[in-house]
């Protein structure tokens, strides 16, 4: 079956992303807010990992944003939310889980989890992103959501670092899920700190089970920090259940076509072995 994102989701984005972009008046022409198609993917968007909060000539972070939302964040949210539905046809739903999405943009996991959880469940949503501009159109997707009555109740906590991430409850033994969808395409990460600060926020969080999404493009480069990705997850704890190169089928009003990609899931379980003699 052809993935094919619901409908308040395809509608949510017309009204917050696409219209905004088609009825700008500096669209006129058939530009996008007045850049064309080449000059918005390579140089405004930067294949994902420009500085966004930086304004570029007449585009202001926010519109840069909008930007990349309109043209990248579509097939993100199809991958993810196709991971969700396998993810949860093997298990029950999770419990009132936790979500922790790291370089979160715009809310894309937020959202694709969204789409897989009924609207009487609940969840805390922790989106991680330097971006200040990428956490405040979060923040709107996610409020504009939740007035359609159709998702989870959803928690938001933005932060533009996992080591700032405020966390009040004491630890617990919810569910948490970890996503990291196009982060380690940047080439200045380094996987290896990113894991040591990611088990610093999950100790804070409790000792319940931790499932890592991975996503990302299937081309050789956004994945060179992977290995050093998964290394730091071994010695964390986590078990590799599944990575590999593939494709899914999206369904799309152009209609359907195959979008592939580069995945991987690690589980690590409850904690609830005491290991004495261990500092
Ligand atoms: C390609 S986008 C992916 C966004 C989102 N995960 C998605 O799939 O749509 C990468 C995001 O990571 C953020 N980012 C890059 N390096 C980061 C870092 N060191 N810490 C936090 N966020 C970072 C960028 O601001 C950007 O929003």
């Amino acid at each position: 079956m052809p993935v094919e994102l619901p409908q308040w989701l395809k509608d949510l984005r017309r009204s917050e992303i696409v219209d905004r972009v088609r009825h700008d008046p500096r669209s006129a022409g058939g530009t996008f807010l007045g850049v064309d198609f080449e000059v918005a993917v390579h140089e405004v968007i930067g294949g994902g990992q420009a500085e966004f909060d930086q304004p570029r000539n007449d585009l202001s972070a926010d519109d840069r944003v909008l930007l990349y939302a309109y043209f990248n964040q579509l097939g993100h949210l199809e991958e993810l939310a196709e991971a969700f539905r396998m993810l949860f046809a093997d298990a029950s739903r999770p419990e009132s889980p936790i979500v922790v999405d790291l370089g979160c943009g715009p809310f894309t996991g937020g959202l694709a989890i969204a789409t897989k959880l009924g609207h009487e469940s609940r969840l805390d949503y922790i989106g991680v992103d330097r971006s200040r501009a990428m956490r405040e159109l979060g923040e709107k997707l996610a409020s504009a959501a939740a007035e359609l009555d159709q998702t989870p109740r959803i928690d938001r906590h933005w932060s533009p670092d996992i080591s700032s991430v405020t966390w009040d409850s004491a630890p617990g033994w919810r569910p948490v899920f970890v996503i990291v969808s196009y982060l380690l395409a940047s080439p200045t990460l380094d996987a290896g700190e990113l894991i040591g600060e990611l088990e610093g926020l999950l100790a804070k969080l409790g000792r319940g089970p931790v499932t890592v999404l991975y996503t990302n493009s299937p081309r050789p480069e956004p994945n060179r920090s992977y290995p050093s990705f998964r290394t730091a997850l071994l010695d964390a704890g986590f078990e590799l259940s599944d990575e590999d190169t593939g494709s899914i089928e999206i369904e799309r009003w152009t209609g359907s076509r195959n979008r592939r990609l580069r995945y991987a899931l690690f589980h690590r379980r409850n904690q609830d072995i005491l290991r004495l003699g261990e500092e």
